[in-house]
């Protein structure tokens, strides 16, 4: 049916007009905009409390209303979940749980109301947003590139608290709602509609027009409700159990059970007991269903509460605060203004410059010159960024009209020609000092001749210092380094590299570039290994050395990944290739002295052509047939050699494993803070969480480092330093701390 026209300006605003306005049509339909005032996004804060009361006593009391639409009046945010300032600024956990129950009760009355509720849904749609829209009978998505769904909570060490775990369960069941919780995933409108989240997508021109449409004819829905309401996306989700599907396993008791069991055990191998979140999470959500839905709310209100307090959660709210900080963060002084970066070139098209091709036309939207030595190794790379966008149409996150778009966005060659034109050029070839001396020449020779001789030369290089690369160049303040991270699609850090000589505007520029990637951007100084590269060296060393005194392959890797390392040294070192580590190695050696020497293994595992996981052999044995569930085994030859090397001494246990290279990481950092190499502990604590997975539940080595406190941290390196030597001598940094032995002075963190 067509919309019946309005009386053109709104018959009425609520009293609170900055954060509710409600329109009242002539059919009947209330459309109630919402925006924070002095916000860029929506957040939920318990001061709207009063607001949102008046504005649904407004609704309720009012008989000629037959529909309810809620949109938000702030393009590209619909809701972005709760203020984290409101959750930190929270004394206790009945404080922080009060906060919950204001939430639920707010969203508990919407859903009562005696009609229907659409929520119009454009832009950011994620935790308390998600919940409020949850509890609307209708939702509607824009199908824009802002529109994201989810309950990300998870990622903060805490679980949706205004009736989420209880709603959406209801709504598209358990076992997708698990998913998304546990997880914390985004999904775009489509996803969202084909796992029940949304009813609709619509183009964004004709939101308000379909929601307001849909209010007309929506019927009501309850929590409590019934099959049809619980049972809509059960029928999409895979194969269950022994046979039975998930709906099924939904339907009893007695499957509820066991799915909730299952879920469990899944949830603690992965987070091996190191963040609790997870966890309460399936608690809570199998509460509501043991014991009914109130009993539910007052659980998913009392976990709320208790996680919001704990270190692990505060430590997780650091790194997003610190990750929303480096957002605001330019690097130079505010006058310095950024090159605008049209067009791209990258030079190798392997692992590396592939996905670097793939984050700048997808996340960027520019285009992309891509260029190899060879047209294998282009074609190579091309199809990759191709099987990067045919995995976003399969999981319904783009269309294959747009992915064709993007598609187009990308050009292959194997000589320089569209490369001299582009404003920035990363080199990804092969890490050699002369291939990526010559590089820059190339690019250089291929500026001049288009007269671009602001044309910025990055670097991907692991762990060549820049100012070696640049040593040559015509226009050294042209020169960066661009460290990113594999798999680039996925890792969230760039770090960026700047020289004595790079100009503050290529500096500019390329934080600006890697921002537009989406990526978190630390730049630090020049060196060998910059930091990331520099802190995993001793860690890494470390664990070669406890291997080489008889501690296992697999122990090791067992240990640290237990004590919450994503994966374990010898599985990344496998992964990188031995034979990339033994390159870096002296040229750090050389730098940083004994810390940074391996001991001779890797050298003799590289005479055996034990490479990795690429040579089939490395640390474990990928050769090895191994069943469902086993594990890999360690390669034999390799434990051999070992084992002759051996002196027969006391093998490290777990705990001395995690001591030793948890210790040797973090003083690292220490060091690279006490050389400047970065600038302060919070880029530290990033860049090792993002780009190394060190152990976020702790916020990185420095807010670890104050968590343990300096002086005990310290005391125990020199307890290292008297049992393995001067390695472990703490970082200059941490000596000064130590000393003052203040409270206020013994801090990286106020
Ligand atoms: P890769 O071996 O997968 O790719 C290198 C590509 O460069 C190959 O396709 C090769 O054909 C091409 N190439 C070689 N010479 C060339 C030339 N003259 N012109 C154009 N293309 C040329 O290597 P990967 O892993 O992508 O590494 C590339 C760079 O990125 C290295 O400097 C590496 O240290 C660095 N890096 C690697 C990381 C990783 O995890 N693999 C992480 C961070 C940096």
């Amino acid at each position: 049916a067509a919309a019946p026209r309005t009386s053109g300006a709104p018959t009425h605003t609520s009293a609170d007009a900055d954060l509710f306005a409600v329109e009242r049509r002539d059919d009947g339909i209330a459309v109630v905009r919402f925006a924070v005032p002095g916000a860029t996004q929506n957040t939920l804060r318990a001061d709207f409390a009063p607001a949102f009361e008046t504005l649904l006593e407004s609704l309720e009391h009012d008989t000629e209303v037959i529909g309810v639409v809620l949109v938000s009046a702030r393009p590209g945010s619909f809701m972005a979940g709760a203020d984290i300032d409101m959750l930190d600024a929270q004394k206790s956990a009945a404080d922080v749980e009060a906060l919950s129950k204001q939430g639920q009760a707010g969203f508990r009355r919407l859903s009562k109301l005696h009609v229907p509720v659409v929520a119009a849904i454009e832009g950011a749609c994620l935790g308390g947003g998600l919940e409020l829209a949850l509890a609307c009978d209708v939702r509607i998505a824009a199908d824009t590139a802002a529109t994201t769904l989810g309950l990300p909570e998870v990622m903060l060490g805490l679980l949706p608290a205004a009736g989420g775990t209880q709603r959406l369960p209801r709504l598209v069941g358990i076992q997708a709602a698990l998913d998304l919780m546990l997880t914390g995933r985004k999904l775009r409108p489509a996803q969202a509609k084909a796992c029940g989240i949304v009813d609709t997508v619509v183009a964004p021109e004709a939101l308000r027009d379909e929601a307001i449409r849909q209010a007309r004819f929506a019927g009501k829905r309850s929590l409590t409700g019934s099959a049809s309401l619980f049972g809509r996306a059960r029928a999409r989700i895979g194969a269950g159990v022994n046979g039975l599907t998930h709906a099924a396993l939904e339907d009893t008791t007695l499957g509820r059970r066991l799915l909730f069991a299952q879920a469990r055990k899944r949830t603690r191998s992965k987070t091996r007991g190191n963040y609790p979140a997870p966890e309460r999470i399936i608690d809570v959500v199998a509460t509501g269903f043991a014991r009914g839905v109130q009993a539910g709310f007052d659980a998913e209100a009392k976990a709320f509460g208790e996680l919001a307090m704990t270190p692990e959660s505060q430590s997780l709210r650091h790194v997003y605060h610190a990750t929303e900080a480096l957002k605001r963060t330019t690097f130079v002084a505010r006058n310095v203004k950024a090159r605008a970066v049209r067009r791209v070139g990258v030079l190798g098209a392997g692992l590396m410059g592939a996905g670097i091709a793939t984050v700048t036309i997808d996340k960027a939207g520019l285009p992309v010159r891509l260029k190899d030595v060879s047209d294998d190794g282009l074609a190579r790379g091309l199809d990759h960024v191709q099987q990067f966008y045919a995995r976003r149409v399969a999981k319904k996150a783009m269309t294959r009209a747009q992915a064709d778009r993007c598609l187009h966005q990308v050009t292959g060659t194997t000589d320089y020609s569209g490369i001299g034109a582009c404003e920035l050029v990363v080199e990804a070839v092969f890490e050699d000092l002369d291939l990526k001396r010559a590089m820059l020449a190339d690019v250089e020779a291929a500026a001049d001749a288009c007269a671009n001789t602001d044309c910025i030369f990055a670097t991907n290089t692991s762990s060549l210092p820049i100012a070696e690369i640049a040593a040559q160049a015509k226009r050294p303040e042209n020169v960066i380094g661009l460290h990113y991270f594999s798999p680039v699609e996925k890792m969230p850090l760039l770090e960026i590299i700047a020289t004595e000589q790079t100009s503050k505007k290529t500096i500019a520029t390329a934080v600006a570039f890697g921002k537009a990637q989406g990526k978190t951007v630390i730049v630090v100084g020049d060196g060998p290994g910059f930091y990331t590269t520099r802190v995993l060296s001793p860690y890494l060393n470390e664990a070669a050395r406890l291997l080489s005194e008889g501690a296992g392959v697999r122990q090791i890797d067992q240990a640290l990944t237990d004590h919450g390392f994503p994966v374990g040294p010898m599985t990344l070192r496998d992964e990188v290739g031995v034979d990339v580590g033994v390159k870096v190695g002296p040229i750090l050696e050389a730098a940083f002295g004994e810390r940074m020497s391996a001991p001779d293994a890797s050298q003799r595992m590289i005479e055996a052509g034990h490479l990795g996981r690429k040579s089939g052999k490395g640390f474990y044995d990928y050769t090895a047939k191994t069943k469902k569930g086993e594990k890999r085994p360690a390669n034999a030859d390799l434990e051999r050699l070992l084992a002759q090397q051996r002196d027969g001494g006391r093998a490290p246990d777990a705990a001395e494993i995690v001591e030793r290279c948890t210790l040797a990481f973090a003083n690292e950092a220490a060091h690279c803070l006490s050389e400047r190499v970065i600038r302060e502990p919070m880029h530290g604590d990033i860049g090792a969480v993002f780009g190394l997975g060190f152990l976020p539940f702790t916020g990185g080595p420095f807010r670890y480092i104050d968590a343990v406190g300096v002086a005990r941290f310290v005391d125990r390196l020199h307890a290292l330093v008297e049992r393995h030597g001067p390695r472990f001598e703490p970082a200059p940094i941490l000596k000064t701390m130590a000393s003052a032995r203040s409270a206020s002075h013994g801090r990286f963190y106020s």
